[in-house]
Parts: C-alpha cells; sequence; structure tokens
C-alpha cells in the first residue's frame, strides 16, 4: 500500500468496534442463559475467530454487519468440537478460551498461527493447573495445547507475575467453574472488561486495590451489549490528526474505560490537543474524541500507566519520532511477546525512515524531531505495526509502501478506506 505526506486530516469517524469487549461478549454470551444481541461488534479476524471456535462447541451465532446474536448454550452447555480448535492470530481468543475449557467435562485441542505458537503459554498454564486443571502443551508451554476433563477445579489465591489482563481473565474463566471463591492480585491495573461484563450478566465480582474476587455462580443471565469503538484503533489517528499539520480528526463513541486510556494521558503528556465530548456511561464510559494538529515534545512512559497503554506503544513510538526531544518507553517488556517482537520491529522500521531511536532491555529511547523520509515498511504480520507505520508515512517526506496491508484486517478491515476518507480522497 503507498502512502505520499498528507497535507491534512480531516473529519468525522467512527472506528471498529472494541476488540477486547468483542470477544468476551461472545465469550459470556455463549456461557449465558438466553440469548445476547451485541451490536458495535468488531468484525475482524481475531473475533471471528472466537465465533468459529464456539460454533464449534455448539453455539448457534448469528451475525450481519456489525451485530451478532448469541443464542447462549449456559454455564454447562458447550458441546465437544469435532476437532482441534484454531484461534488464528488471536491471543485473546487463545488464552481467555483455556479459561473457559479448563471447566469443560470433554478433551479439546486448542492452537493457531505461526505467531499463536510463539506466544507464551505458561502463564495461563500454572495457575490453571493450580485450579486443578489439566492443560498440556505438546511443545511445553507452547500451543498446541491439549485439555483434558478434570472432576472439579477449585477457587486460587494468585498473585499475577506480569499485569495481564489475558491471564486475570483466563483465570476467572475458569473460576466460572471452580468449587470455591477465585482471587487474584495484580501488579498494577489492566484491562478490566471480563469483571463488568461477568457483573452485568449477574455474577458477584469485587475488585478493590488491585484485587480481584469472583464468588462462583449458579448461572449467568444475558443481557444485550453495545461494544463502544475500540480506543486502541482510535489511537492510530489520535496520533495522525496530532503529527500531520492542518488536522483535525473526531472519532465517534469511543470507549474510555480508565484501564485503557494511557493513550490519552501520555499523549497529552507530550502537548497533544484532544478534547472529549458527548460523554456517556453504559456497562462501560464513552465519549467523542477530537484531535487536533500540534507540536508534540518528548515524555516518559513508564510504571503503572503500561498495562494501560500496551496496545498503544508502536503508535506511541511514531508519535514519539515527530516529537521534539526524548522519549523514553520502560517496563514495556510485555511488547516482545505481542503479535510480533514489538520493541525490535518498530526500532528497526522507524530506523528505516530515519528516526533516533535505540531498543533497551524493557522498551525504546526515542530522540524524535528529526524529519523523517518514506520508505518500504515491513508489517511482520502485526496489524499494529502496519497500522502505525501506516500513520509514520503520512509524516514523512516522500512515498512510502505499506508491505503486507492486509494484516490490518486482524482489528481494523476498513483502516486505509478511512485514511483516504481524512485525506478527502474518497
Ligand atoms: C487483551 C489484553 C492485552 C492486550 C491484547 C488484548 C485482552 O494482552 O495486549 O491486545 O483483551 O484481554 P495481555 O493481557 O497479554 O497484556
Amino acid at each position: 500500500m503507498y502512502l505520499s505526506q498528507s497535507a491534512g486530516l480531516h473529519g468525522t469517524i467512527t472506528v471498529p468496534g472494541d476488540k477486547s469487549i468483542s470477544h468476551r461478549a461472545v465469550m459470556l454470551g455463549a456461557l449465558a442463559d438466553g440469548d445476547t444481541h451485541i451490536t458495535g461488534f468488531l468484525m475482524g479476524e481475531d473475533c471471528l475467530s472466537t465465533i468459529d471456535c464456539f460454533r464449534h462447541m455448539g453455539v448457534q451465532i448469528e451475525t450481519t454487519e456489525h451485530e451478532v446474536l448469541v443464542h447462549g448454550a449456559g454455564l454447562h452447555g458447550l458441546k465437544q468440537p469435532d476437532k482441534a480448535l484454531y484461534t488464528g492470530n488471536s491471543g485473546t481468543t487463545t488464552r481467555l478460551l483455556c479459561g473457559i475449557l479448563a471447566g469443560q467435562p470433554f478433551p479439546v485441542q486448542i492452537s493457531g498461527d505461526a505467531s499463536i505458537q510463539k506466544r507464551p503459554m505458561g502463564r495461563i498454564m500454572t495457575p490453571l493447573r493450580q485450579m486443578g486443571a489439566d492443560i498440556t502443551g505438546i511443545h511445553q508451554n507452547y500451543c498446541p495445547l491439549k485439555i483434558h476433563p478434570v472432576p472439579s477445579l477449585r477457587g486460587i489465591s494468585y498473585t499475577l507475575p506480569v499485569a495481564s489482563a489475558q491471564l486475570k481473565s483466563a483465570i476467572l474463566l475458569a473460576g466460572l467453574y471452580a468449587n470455591s471463591p477465585t482471587h487474584i492480585i495484580e501488579p498494577a491495573p489492566s484491562r478490566d472488561h471480563t469483571e463488568r461484563m461477568l457483573r452485568a450478566l449477574g455474577a458477584e465480582v469485587q475488585s478493590e486495590n488491585n484485587h480481584v474476587t469472583l464468588i462462583p455462580p449458579r448461572n449467568l443471565i444475558s443481557k444485550d451489549i453495545a461494544v463502544p469503538a475500540d480506543i486502541s484503533s482510535a489511537a492510530f489517528f489520535l496520533v495522525a490528526a496530532s503529527i500531520v499539520p492542518n488536522s483535525e480528526i473526531t472519532i465517534q463513541n469511543v470507549g474510555i474505560n480508565p484501564t485503557r486510556t494511557g493513550i490519552l494521558d501520555a499523549l497529552r503528556d507530550m502537548g497533544a490537543d484532544i478534547t472529549i465530548s458527548n460523554h456517556h456511561n453504559n456497562a462501560e464510559p464513552v465519549c467523542d474524541l477530537t484531535a487536533r494538529s500540534t507540536k508534540l515534545h518528548g515524555t516518559i512512559i513508564a510504571g503503572e500507566i503500561i498495562p494501560r497503554l500496551i496496545d498503544e506503544l508502536p503508535i506511541l513510538a511514531v508519535a514519539a519520532a515527530f516529537a521534539e526531544g526524548q522519549t523514553v518507553i520502560r517496563d514495556a517488556q510485555e511488547l516482545k511477546v505481542k503479535e510480533s517482537n514489538r520493541i525490535a520491529v518498530m526500532v528497526s522500521e522507524l530506523s528505516k525512515a530515519g528516526a533516533k531511536i535505540r531498543e533497551t532491555e524493557d522498551g525504546m529511547v526515542i530522540d524524535g524531531g528529526h524529519p523523517l523520509h518514506g520508505a518500504s515498511f515491513a508489517s511482520f504480520n502485526d496489524h499494529r505495526v502496519a497500522m502505525s507505520m501506516a500513520v509514520c508515512a503520512l509524516g514523512c517526506e516522500g512515498q512510502s509502501d505499506i508491505l503486507n496491508p492486509e494484516i490490518t484486517a486482524i482489528s481494523y478491515p476498513d483502516f486505509f478506506d478511512t485514511l483516504k476518507k481524512l485525506e478527502g480522497k474518497m
């Protein structure tokens, strides 16, 4: 996909539904009693993988363009799939599903694409085994994983070694099948969509000071779910509007759950001009965000904010390359085990544009504000890298090529169309 330096981005857009919430809506809808009508669903490949897995376990799921109707099977209504479950590129599907599968009365095998087979699963296997689950990896702690039925699961008290919502959620979902409460202690707050949705479906979940407790419910009661737009997708346009002179973009109906808004805090710290309007609350807080071009400056991004912006660090690295002065990103070693090694990959791709960026053990250091030039940017099969480098291209002198642009379909199928619309080219 060829992109040139942009003269300005203008318009009001809606970005696709939140990926994390879309996954959970299908999963919990499948385990609930009754039908769940989901609006604003993200029809990206990752969430379609979740739908596919549940269909293979006998759950009836109907889809239209942005809506999904899940006919809940109940907590104990899943059926043994006739083949191994395939989770594609989706870490969320893989890890959360393992929590659910640990409590099923049938054996099952689960795996995904080449990237999934390289992502660490030991982090979920350890606590699930402590709960009594029988889960093994064909290659130790990596997919494919085999899960065998056990007579019962027990609740545990578990301190997470990493602030990971996928890990926390896998344990909570197994906790639905445990014979005693499950208690989790997080090193720092991670996204809490699972807890919020479980509560909305009638389960008792207490959260306080990084402690989460789930009392195993007798059942979950279905409730319609309106998925807000994904702040992680909005982030690309917040940065694009900030770095491309003469820009103003409004993104409607964006989810601003406080466990996800690290991007707003970090960009504002860098001097970004972002305003909030139309703030309202459902199960999740939602608003419209408007970003205007501005001069950014460097900052330090480290510590407790990291889980609140973990998926936005690639696009923040792009923002930092256009910002005056130094940006330091620390405590972000988790980036190495995402869809790609996002530290190494962002350093290599931004360097191609002439950015002064270096890798550190747990992050990167970017000396920004130097003019960047177009180049041929690889995506490393990572949707967020492809979109980050596309935004970078808009600020680079000359022409750039984004290789493997189709990968954006994982979380944002219309990304390049939206970009063209904002440039007035559609
Ligand atoms: C997610 C949690 C995060 C995030 C991922 C989605 C979720 O992963 O990076 O894109 O939906 O729970 P970790 O929990 O591994 O940090």
